[in-house]
């Protein structure tokens, strides 16, 4: 079996309800952090750990995405007349030419295992990557796909990135039993959204995952679960229980951005860091938070 991750899906069929209305007509991975949208990050993050093939797996109000990501003529046109050099190549190199694009409709948003499983005619019989752009990982160049995918071709075992939460919001994410406490451990369950007092632990499965192709045989099984949606998590549940699991707690840091309060807090630091705006930006903060102490 190949130890080579190529493909990488993203979901970016759901509603997106905690953002409305700014999600009523424009998916919320085309939020921007800055200057970029949400899926421009996940895309940069795959093509970085070597993936070829960006699968996404769309719903109503997606075009957006299939455009950003698309040559626009007129734009380009446009910039190239007016010497605009440095915004021409910005646009034109969203993704590299030997990456490409396939668009796949999710016709009802029936959950994330549902909006993977959508994408198995394009994956077919090869690990493949699913990354959730709304879960943002500023990693320091370190490449959380990345991490996982040296875990993967090292173990050939799907790999869930996961990190510590808070114990009061186990409700809001899937919570796996782990083989220990080390950076790359074994899965011996997996739940979604517990109740604090029935998680097994406090350790959070975020939005990478590396998964065998196994896991269709799995989703095409997968009934309703938690919220009546096809969960990703249940299929995962199954998987493991014929192959090994791996959770990894990848180096970065996370941002929500599906929450309000994790997107601002992206837009904040990484405005903080940002090559051109940075110092500008960090120094009209300080004097902000000083009028209002
Ligand atoms: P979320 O749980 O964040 O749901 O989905 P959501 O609908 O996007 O947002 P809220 O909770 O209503 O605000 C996790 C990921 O799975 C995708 C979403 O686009 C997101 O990347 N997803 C979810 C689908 O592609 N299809 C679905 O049916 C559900």
């Amino acid at each position: 079996m190949s130890r080579t991750i190529r493909k990488a899906v993203f979901p970016v069929a759901g509603l997106g309800t905690r953002f409305l209305p700014a999600t009523k007509a424009s998916p919320k991975e085309m939020l921007p952090v800055v200057d970029k949208p949400l899926i421009q990050y996940a895309v940069e993050e795959a093509v970085n750990a070597g993936v070829e093939v960006m699968v996404f797996v769309t719903g109503r109000n997606k075009s957006s995405i299939a455009n950003h990501f698309d040559t626009a003529y007129e734009l380009e046109t446009e910039l190239e007349s007016r010497d605009k050099t440095k915004l021409l190549d910005i646009v034109q190199g969203i993704v590299p030419s030997h990456v490409s694009c396939v668009y796949i409709r999710q016709n009802m948003p029936l959950g994330l295992g549902h909006a993977v499983l959508c994408a198995e005619p394009v994956v077919g019989d090869e690990p493949f990557a699913v990354v959730l752009a709304d879960d943002l990982i500023d990693d320091d160049g370190r490449g959380c796909l990345s991490q996982m995918v040296r875990v993967y071709a090292d173990t050939a075992s799907s790999v869930l990135g996961t990190e510590v939460v808070d114990p009061a919001e186990t409700g809001s994410y899937g919570i796996v039993d782990p083989e220990g406490d080390g950076r790359i451990v074994r899965v011996r369950g997996i739940v979604e959204k517990p109740a604090p007092a029935d998680a097994p632990s406090n350790r959070a499965v975020v939005g990478r995952y590396i998964l065998t192709s196994r896991i269709f045989h799995h989703l095409h099984k997968t009934g309703k679960g938690a919220g009546g949606e096809i969960q990703l998590t249940d299929a995962i549940a199954a998987l493991m229980r014929e192959e090994d699991v791996l959770a990894y707690a990848f180096k970065g840091q996370r941002y929500d951005c599906g929450s309000k309060l994790g997107y601002l807090q992206a837009t904040v630091d990484y405005a903080i860091k940002h090559h051109h705006l940075g110092d500008e930006f960090t120094a009209w903060l300080k004097r902000r938070i000083g009028c209002q102490g």
